[in-house]
């Protein structure tokens, strides 16, 4: 078996950063080099103020404070970091392509051949080759052909190990892994690698497959996941239109463990950088290989998914009496998730977009994520005119004169809010809509707010009509 004792990860974004901070934390033994080509990310991982790390998960930095300067280096020196390894972790960005063959739904591989070209050239000995990143089924065939087109005596072998943590619980995720994937036919590498990961995975958790059958799992999870919320939502219109509670049926039928609890929670729709741009490219496979009733049927969890959002902006004008021009609107919570300060397609761009076209005024409050990155993510920069948006740090600065709350991120601190303060400072008639359902709806109706909440419909009308 070969012996790991220096790993290279290409990429120190939120795979790559927090999947090789863990590895160095648990295995001592293994010199683990971090490297990227942004120079700022990579000050930033190197910051003595653990704060200013550039991914916010919780636990990370006490992981990073542990094995920084013992065996965790990040850096920018990616060939002499190829040169030392003895196993390569390919960890880049995988993007949607956004023009040329395929735009708008194939993987852009410009950075993973990039990566492997890299490799091919700097690598030393024996060298095994890991696809991290999420990859179409039979990228590892250009990888290994790249890598194996000029080998002058250095030998390459390479394995699939997608990752499936989720932001905001990245390190248990990779602490304590529901599985480790490993794909790959070389049973020595395949060795290699489980014995990374075995210093604290239990074995039994640790998957052997094919290539192929590992690289297109992840897609397949990915698609999987997004097809459960996109079920749910389109449930949740149903609840709302019919006076059943999407809660209530949620839990009806996650009682039933064929079908289990998880991911049925009903919301704006799915955000993140993953799943939209993992069922395009699975979709564009699948006329790639001329199926195209599985190409609609993988198409149809991404339309249910904008179509909720665009629901949510239409019918919060709609409940302002047709028009929001001009007026005042709280927005609670920008980043896809809680916990994370990512907003990589977050449901709040299409929802605060809809919303500033309409002429409204957003006040944008998020606990993690900053103003800039709020402007380059709805494409305008702050301003107090109709069809604007301003960042407020606290939620009763957003709610002072504001006709309604919209909640679109399940912070925490939006499950105890003030209501009776907050309605105090808001112009009535003043609304709640909580799309994620985790506000206090009675206090928020005691404080006089009128409520509308994601899959909640009103059982008193039904009985009426
Ligand atoms: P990211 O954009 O945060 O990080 C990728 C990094 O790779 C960037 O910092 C970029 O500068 C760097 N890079 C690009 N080319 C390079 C090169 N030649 N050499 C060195 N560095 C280079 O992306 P991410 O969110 O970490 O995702 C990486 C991959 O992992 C994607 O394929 C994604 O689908 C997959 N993935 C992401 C998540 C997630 O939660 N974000 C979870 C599982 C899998
Ligand atoms: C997701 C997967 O959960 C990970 O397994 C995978 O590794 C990752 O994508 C990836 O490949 O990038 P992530 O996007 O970080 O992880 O976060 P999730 O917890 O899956 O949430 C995704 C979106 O779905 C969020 O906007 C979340 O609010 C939403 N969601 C999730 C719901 O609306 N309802 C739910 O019940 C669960």
């Amino acid at each position: 078996m070969t012996t790991i004792r220096t790993i290279c990860c290409l990429g120190a974004g939120y795979v790559g950063g927090p999947t090789m901070s863990v590895i160095a934390d648990r295995c001592p033994d293994i010199q683990v080099h971090v490297v990227d080509i942004n120079e700022r990310r990579i000050a930033a991982w190197n910051d003595d103020d653990l704060v200013k790390l550039p991914v916010y998960e919780p636990g990370l930095a006490e992981v990073v404070g542990r094995a920084r300067g013992r065996n965790l280096h990040f850096s920018t020196d990616v060939n002499a970091a190829i040169a030392m390894a003895d196993m390569v972790f390919l960890s880049v960005n995988t993007p949607t392509k956004t023009r040329g063959i395929g735009a708008g739904q194939a993987s852009d591989l410009r950075w993973i051949e990039l990566c492997a070209r890299q490799v091919a050239e700097h690598a030393q000995g024996h060298t095994i080759v890991v696809e991290k990143s999420t990859l179409p089924v039979r990228t590892a065939e250009t990888v290994q052909a790249i890598l194996g087109s000029n080998t002058q005596g250095r030998s390459f072998v390479v394995l699939s190990n997608p990752e499936f943590l989720a932001e905001g619980t990245a390190i248990a995720d990779l602490e304590q892994p529901d599985r480790v994937l490993i794909g790959g036919e070389d049973a020595a590498a395949r060795e290699a690698l489980a014995s990374v990961y075995g210093r604290w995975v239990p074995r039994e958790r640790i998957l052997f497959t094919n290539l192929w059958s590992s690289e297109l799992s992840k897609l397949t999870a990915n698609a999987y996941l997004a097809q459960r919320i996109s079920s749910i939502n389109s449930i949740a219109a149903l609840c709302e239109a019919t006076g059943a509670d999407v809660n209530e049926v949620a839990r009806a039928i996650g009682s039933d463990s064929r079908i289990g609890s998880k991911f049925l929670k009903s919301g704006p729709g799915y955000g993140g950088s993953c799943f939209q741009k993992d069922i395009l490219n699975l979709v564009y496979l699948c006329r790639h290989y001329r199926l195209e009733t599985v190409a609609r049927y993988w198409e149809s969890v991404v339309e249910i998914n904008t179509w909720q959002q665009e629901r949510i902006a239409q019918l919060v004008v709609s409940r302002l009496f047709g028009t929001v021009t001009g007026k005042r609107l709280a927005v609670l919570g920008f980043a896809f998730k809680a916990n994370t300060n990512d907003t990589r397609e977050t449901p709040a761009i299409r929802i605060c977009q809809a919303l500033l076209e309409e002429g409204a005024r957003l006040a944008i409050h998020d606990p993690k994520v900053d103003p800039d990155t709020i402007a380059s993510d709805l494409g305008c920069a702050s301003s107090d005119a109709d069809g604007g948006w301003q960042f407020c740090p606290e939620v009763a600065a957003a709610a002072a004169g504001a006709d309604a709350l919209i909640i679109l991120t399940e912070w925490d601190a939006y499950a105890s809010l003030d209501w009776a303060a907050l309605a105090m400072v808001m112009r009535h008639p003043a609304w709640l809509f909580d799309a994620r359902g985790l506000a206090d709806l009675e206090a928020a109706r005691a404080a006089g707010l009128k409520v509308w909440r994601v899959g909640l419909g009103d059982p008193s009308l039904v009985l009426a009509a």
